[in-house]
């Protein structure tokens, strides 16, 4: 019962984070064609000025990238899978959190493995996982520190696949919270559903990726993923 009334809200949520994304394209809108506007006559304005509609309009671009891809993410769960670059999706997600990210004056580090081959995979369920992994990463940590995504080819036992992984420094996972996570709809968190890793492992599940985490407390956490060549 719970798992469906924690769905629901999820649900109503995504539906109404979409139409907001709507209600605020249009003012955006006119914002930019007034700067459109204000530059035509940028001989006329002073250096200051012109600068600061550049960079108001380089604002509104960035804004407007995070709401198509938002209203992308709202809409296409039911896209059908793909070959996918694993490296993009990330630098994606990265693009989507760097606001909640910059409110904890958190880096992102990336080392990605520009050697990844490409895998067959619906890129927007996958996104949904990074985000998920990626947002307890910022929740977990402290202002000021960093967090650190890898991706990598392995080989292991004689199979070849793709790594993921998100490293924090922050909090970490408490001995007798690990196996409450994996049995899923668990959260430590006052406004927390416990939903995210449940999807995560759903998700993953489907493709039969490898899902895990190591974690210490105090010291951080890394979740990671291991994606077959196959996919
Ligand atoms: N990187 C992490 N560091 C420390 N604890 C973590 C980390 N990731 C997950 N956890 C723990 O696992 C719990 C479950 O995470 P999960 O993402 O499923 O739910 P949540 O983040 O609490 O809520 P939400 O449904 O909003 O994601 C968290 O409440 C937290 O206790
Ligand atoms: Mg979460």
């Amino acid at each position: 019962m719970e798992d469906f009334v924690q769905n629901n809200k999820l649900i109503l949520l995504g539906k109404l984070t979409a139409g907001l994304l709507h209600e605020i394209r249009n003012p955006l809108t006119a914002i930019k064609l007034n700067l459109d506007y204000m530059k035509m006559y940028e001989n006329d304005l002073s250096d200051e000025m012109s600068e600061s509609i550049a960079s108001s309009l380089e604002a509104f671009d960035r804004v407007n990238f995070i709401i198509s891809d938002l209203l992308d993410f709202t809409r296409k769960s039911m896209e059908p899978a793909k070959v996918s670059d694993i490296n993009e999706i990330t630098s994606r997600s990265i693009d989507i959190l760097h606001v909640n990210a910059d409110k904890k004056n958190i880096l992102f580090v990336t080392e990605l493995d520009k050697e990844l081959p490409h895998i067959f995979l619906n890129e927007n369920k996958i996104l949904q996982v990074f985000l998920n992994l990626i947002n307890n990463a910022i929740d977990a940590s402290e202002e000021k520190s960093k967090i650190i995504i890898r991706t990598s080819n392995y080989t292991q036992n004689g199979v070849t696949g793709l790594h993921w992984e998100v490293e924090d420094f922050g909090c970490g996972i408490k001995e007798c919270d690990k196996q409450k996570i994996l049995d899923g709809f668990f959260t430590s968190k006052q406004t927390g559903s416990g939903i995210g890793l449940t999807v995560c492992k759903r998700l993953l599940d489907e493709i039969g990726a490898e899902f895990g985490f190591d974690s210490e407390v105090s010291r951080g956490s890394k979740f990671y993923i291991n994606f077959n060549k196959s996919n």
